[in-house]
C-alpha cells in the first residue's frame, strides 16, 4: 500500500478497536471507505463500537466484530482467520488491544506483569505473525504497533507496563529493515496522554508519584491521536508522535533521558515530603 492515500474498501482490522484510541481510528478509516474488523474480549463493547462504527460507513461498507482475547494465541489467530474469510486479507492490522496497572514494583503482583507482557507485547506480535504472510504474498499492506511514551522512557510507578511498549518499540526497530522493499509499511505510534477507559482505570492505581509526574501532560482526545495515525499512514511514516512532547521525546529520548530522570526524581522526592 505504498503512498496510500484512500482507503476505499480497504480491510483494516484493529485488536481494541471497541474502545479508546482503537475505536476512534476505526470510525477515522470507515468514515474514509474502509471495512473494518474490531478485535477485543467484550461482545457488548464491541457490538456497541460496531454499531458507531456502521454509522459512519456507506451501504456497501462492512463491519466486523470479533471476540478474542489477543493475549490467546489461538482465540486471535482464529479471529484472524475469520475476518479473512470474511472480509478478504487486510491491508492495514492497527494493534491497539492494551492494558496497564500501574503501582510501586513490590505492590504488583507477578500475574500483572506476565498479564501485561501477555496482552501489550504477545497479544502484537502473534498478530503480526497470522497477518504477516497474507500481506507479503499480495506485497502489500500496514502495520501499526501502538506504543506509548512509556516505551520511549521509563516511568515511575510503570514498572509492568514500560517494558512491554519498550519490547514493542524493539520489534518495530527490528522489523522495519526485514520489511523494506516488500511493499509493507510498518508505523510504531506514541500516544501521549488520551482520554479514554484506560487512562481512567489507571488512574485509580496510580502512585502519587507518577500521577505528579504525568499532570503536566497535555491531554488528547482519542479522535486527535486517530487523525494522527490515519496521517501517519498515509505518510507512510515510521514514527508517528503526536504533539510536540512525544515528538521530541520520540526524537530526543536518549539524550534527554537523564535529564528526564533528574526532574521525575525531584517530583518523587517532592511528592514524597508533601504526604510524610
Ligand atoms: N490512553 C492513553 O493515555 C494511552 C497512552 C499511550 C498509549 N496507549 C495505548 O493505546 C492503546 C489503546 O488504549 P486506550 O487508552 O484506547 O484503551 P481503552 O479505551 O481501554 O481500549 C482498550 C481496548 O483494548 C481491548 N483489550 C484490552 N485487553 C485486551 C485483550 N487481552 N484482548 C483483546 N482486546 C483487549 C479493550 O476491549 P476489551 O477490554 O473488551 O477486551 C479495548 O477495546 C493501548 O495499547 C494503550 O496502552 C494509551
Amino acid at each position: 500500500m505504498s503512498q496510500q492515500t484512500d482507503f476505499k474498501h480497504h480491510h483494516v482490522m484493529i485488536t481494541g478497536g471497541s474502545s479508546g484510541i482503537g475505536k476512534a481510528t476505526a470510525c477515522r478509516l470507515a468514515s474514509l471507505g474502509a471495512n473494518i474488523t474490531l478485535i477485543a474480549r467484550t461482545p457488548s463493547q464491541l457490538e456497541r463500537a460496531a454499531q458507531e462504527i456502521k454509522a459512519t460507513q456507506t451501504e456497501v461498507q462492512r463491519v466486523l466484530a470479533l471476540a478474542a482475547d489477543v493475549a490467546e494465541r489461538e482465540a486471535l489467530t482464529q479471529a484472524i482467520q475469520t475476518a479473512t474469510d470474511q472480509l478478504g486479507p487486510p491491508d492495514i492490522l492497527i494493534t491497539a488491544a492494551g492494558m496497564a496497572r500501574p503501582g510501586y514494583f513490590q505492590d504488583v503482583s507477578l500475574d500483572i506483569f506476565e498479564e501485561t507482557m501477555a496482552v501489550n507485547y504477545f497479544g502484537t506480535l502473534y498478530a503480526i505473525k497470522a497477518v504477516l504472510p497474507l500481506m507479503a504474498e499480495r506485497q502489500q499492506g500496514h502495520i501499526v504497533l501502538i506504543s506509548s511514551g512509556a516505551g520511549l522512557v521509563g516511568i515511575f510507578g510503570y514498572t509492568p507496563y514500560s517494558p512491554s511498549k519498550f519490547a514493542l518499540r524493539g520489534l518495530a526497530e527490528s522489523l522495519r529493515g526485514e520489511l523494506k522493499g516488500t511493499g509493507i509499511g510498518l508505523s510504531i505510534v506514541y500516544p501521549p496522554d488520551t482520554d479514554t477507559p484506560q487512562l481512567v482505570a489507571e488512574n485509580k492505581t496510580k502512585p502519587p508519584e507518577t500521577k505528579n509526574i504525568t499532570a503536566s501532560a497535555e491531554m488528547w482526545q482519542p479522535e486527535d491521536v486517530a487523525q494522527e495515525i490515519v496521517k501517519g499512514i498515509k505518510n507512510q511514516q515510521f514514527v508517528v508522535a503526536p504533539g510536540l512532547e512525544m515528538g521530541l521525546l520520540a526524537k530526543l529520548h536518549s539524550v534527554l533521558a537523564p535529564g528526564l530522570n533528574w526532574y521525575f526524581d525531584r517530583i518523587v522526592t517532592q511528592t514524597r515530603s508533601q504526604s510524610s
